[in-house]
């Protein structure tokens, strides 16, 4: 967690600062806004080619060879988020934002689009400053850029440092900013403890399976847990990946990243809830003590559990810690995990799935999501399909044996850990960003944490 530097000047410095125009521009209101330049920076704007394409930045020069102002592409059909660009783009100035829309996820932008993963390789950043737009919450801007740019790091650090034991260490970091308590169960005690899942998932890695337990908040409160998927490597077990799609396996933890950073923003801002995080850090590892197919495994619900191939792993994982968190009776349970390639298939890397059966939750959580532009899908709990995961030998099997709905038959049998009457979403997240995004590069990322914040602040308001 390097100390974190938001590219905006606070509202006192930026009173008296002097400051370039950032305008704001599309194909189609090009033409009016050439009108307040001269002719020659007019010519200037044709010569380069200037048409006001989503993201593209032209810096106008004034006569004497000045910078007098800056055009930049922002349309309302593209994502306020795409202001990213500019955090790389512009030289060493003070610049003054001149958009219209949403403002708030405009400044956002810059402030995702100025992250790079530092920790292996030095990176000099821009030196542009931005005067925050007049109504802009810094405070809430500086917590979410903060936590995404938590949850990136956590990801794109490789397994080397970023096992089960360096993914306790993070987490206890964190809890010691806010004064939150962890408690850890690992190896042989998680059999002690009953989260046979959890140890069989990872007793065959050097780095020992344990379940990592916060808590912060006053007891008084309502109890929000968020549970993440821990897998810090995931080679698919005795059912290994073939090596193209173990390649990007330390991103198996990104669950957990995203409900670490979604629990720092809610102690940054102090909400008024009792949060709990759990998350089952694992390395999903081959050896001569591995779980293997056909296994008959105990859980801590009690229901017994066929396995049909190890490389369904996370679901296991997170039915034990479900289960554990379901016997408080929290008021909202979620959980987030980078559990199918399904998903993927059927909504693309950008667009995560939830899962809920509370359809206030869902149409809070949508809403969220179209209102912050931070993008979440509903898909469906859909019981029938539960007959797929029948087995002939255990209360269940883990997985399906015909391709169809992959991911909603893993939520469906997440679901079998949590009671009916918890309010509970789970969310299937890629954790990844494929293609480079102005408010991102390639590599980790977080998806729905500022969804989900914005119901959690919502619906567990202060009286
Ligand atoms: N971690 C993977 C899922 C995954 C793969 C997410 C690639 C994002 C990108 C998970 O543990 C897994 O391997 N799932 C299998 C389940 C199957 C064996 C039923 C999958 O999706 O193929
Ligand atoms: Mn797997
Ligand atoms: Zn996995």
């Amino acid at each position: 967690m390097a100390p974190y530097k938001l590219p905006f000047l606070t509202a006192a410095k930026s009173r008296a600062k002097k400051a370039v125009s950032v305008i704001g521009v599309d194909a189609r209101s090009l033409a009016q806004a050439k009108e307040g330049f001269s002719a020659a920076q007019r010519k200037w704007i044709n010569s380069n080619g200037y048409t006001a394409k989503p993201g593209e930045v032209l810096i106008v020069p004034d006569e004497k060879g000045d910078i007098a102002s800056v055009l930049f592409g922002f349309g309302s059909d593209v994502t306020p988020l795409n202001t990213g660009t500019l955090a790389n783009r512009l030289p060493k100035g003070c610049y003054r934002l001149e958009l219209e829309g949403d403002l708030q996820t405009a400044a956002l932008g810059i402030a995702l689009g100025a992250y790079r993963f530092t920790r292996y390789r030095e990176h000099k950043p821009s030196e542009a400053v931005f005067i925050p737009p007049d109504g802009v919450d810094l405070e809430q801007l500086s917590r979410e850029a903060e936590a995404i740019s938590f949850v990136r790091d956590l990801i794109n650090t490789p397994t080397n440092d970023m096992g089960p034991s360096e993914l306790e260490a993070a987490t206890r970091k964190l809890a010691g900013r806010s004064k939150a308590v962890v408690r850890v169960t690992r190896g042989d005690d998680l059999l002690k403890k009953n989260f046979p899942m959890i140890h069989a998932v990872g007793r065959a890695s050097g780095s020992a399976p344990r379940l990592l337990d916060m808590q912060w908040g006053r007891a008084k409160d309502p109890k929000v847990t968020l549970v993440g998927k821990g897998v810090c490597f995931d080679t698919g077990g005795l059912n290994i990946k073939p090596g193209s799609s173990m390649a990007l396996m330390k991103k198996d933890m990104g669950g957990a990243a995203n409900v670490l950073g979604l629990a720092m923003m809610i102690m940054a801002a102090k909400l008024p809830v009792r949060l709990r995080v759990l998350v089952p850090a694992v390395e999903n590892s081959i050896s001569g003590n591995a779980f293997r197919p056909g296994d008959i495994l105990q859980s801590r619900k009690g229901i017994t559990v066929e396995i049909g191939n190890t490389d369904a792993e996370g679901r296991l994982v997170l039915g034990d810690a479900l289960a554990l968190g379901d016997e408080e009776k929290p008021q909202l349970m979620v959980d987030m995990a980078t559990l199918t390639g399904a998903a993927r298939v059927a909504l693309g890397p950008d667009l995560p799935p939830f899962f809920t059966d509370d359809e206030s939750l869902a149409s809070g959580l949508s809403a969220a999501s179209s209102a912050l532009h931070d993008p979440l899908w509903r898909m469906p709990l859909w019981k029938p399909y539960n007959t797929m995961l029948s087995s002939k030998v255990a209360d269940t099997n883990h997985i399906t044996s015909g391709g169809f709905a992959g991911s909603v038959t893993a939520a469906l049998f997440l679901q079998k850990f949590v009671e009916p009457a918890t309010p509970w979403i789970h969310l299937d997240v890629f954790g990844w960003m494929p293609t480079a995004k102005p408010w991102c590069p390639v590599g980790g990322e977080a998806q729905g944490i500022r969804a989900l914040y914005q119901l959690i602040s919502e619906r567990f308001a202060r009286a």
